[in-house]
């Protein structure tokens, strides 16, 4: 290989790792839960254009929800903090659902 090649293809490589890193850090675009109620699908990617970050990841950092909620005694359990956070919004703003089995989806 010439040296022309040897460094677009480490200028190629560079640019990869730098999309790979933003597109990461957004989280995934799509978040499935899978309660015994029924698979709850949540469009992540589309969610963070109806709401700032922290409306959701309120303690200023992307940790997982449940590695607080169901184990620190002073968060409430995930399944009332996730219903809360959710059905709260979708109800204020009239959009999204609000019925058990229309996120729950067996
Ligand atoms: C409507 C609520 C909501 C909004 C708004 C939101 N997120 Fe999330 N995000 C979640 C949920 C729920 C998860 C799944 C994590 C879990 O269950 O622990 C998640 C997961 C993530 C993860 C992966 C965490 C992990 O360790 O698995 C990252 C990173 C992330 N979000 C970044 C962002 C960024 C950046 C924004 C703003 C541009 C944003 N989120 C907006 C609810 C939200
Ligand atoms: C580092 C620990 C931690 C993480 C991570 C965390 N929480 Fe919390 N959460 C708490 C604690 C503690 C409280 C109760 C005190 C408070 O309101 O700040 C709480 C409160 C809440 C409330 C309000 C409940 C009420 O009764 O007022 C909601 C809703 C909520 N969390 C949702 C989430 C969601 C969704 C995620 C993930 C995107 C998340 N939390 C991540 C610790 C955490
Ligand atoms: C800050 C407001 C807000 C919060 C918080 C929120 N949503 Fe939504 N959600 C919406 C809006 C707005 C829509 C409707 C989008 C449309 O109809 O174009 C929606 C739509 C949905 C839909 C229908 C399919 C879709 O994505 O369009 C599902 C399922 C859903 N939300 C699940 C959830 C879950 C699960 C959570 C909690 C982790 C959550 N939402 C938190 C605002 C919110
Ligand atoms: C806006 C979407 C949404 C609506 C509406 C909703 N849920 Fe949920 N529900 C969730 C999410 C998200 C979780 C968290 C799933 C998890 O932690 O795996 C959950 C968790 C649960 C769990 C706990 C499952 C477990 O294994 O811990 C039960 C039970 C449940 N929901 C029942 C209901 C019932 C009954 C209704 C109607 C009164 C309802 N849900 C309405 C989104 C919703």
């Amino acid at each position: 290989m010439s040296k022309f090649w040897i460094l677009c293809s480490s200028v190629i490589l560079a640019l990869s790792v730098a999309t790979f890193v933003v597109a990461e850090s957004q989280g995934p675009p799509e978040v499935k839960y899978t309660p015994k109620m029924g698979t709850v699908t949540f469009q992540h990617a589309a969610h963070q254009s109806y709401t700032d970050c922290a409306t959701c990841h309120h303690t200023g950092d992307f940790a997982q929800c449940k590695s607080c909620h169901g184990v620190d005694p002073q968060a409430p359990q995930a399944k009332d903090a996730f219903h809360q956070l959710c059905k709260d919004c979708h109800k204020e703003s009239q959009k999204g659902p609000t019925k058990c089995k229309e996120c729950h989806i067996k």
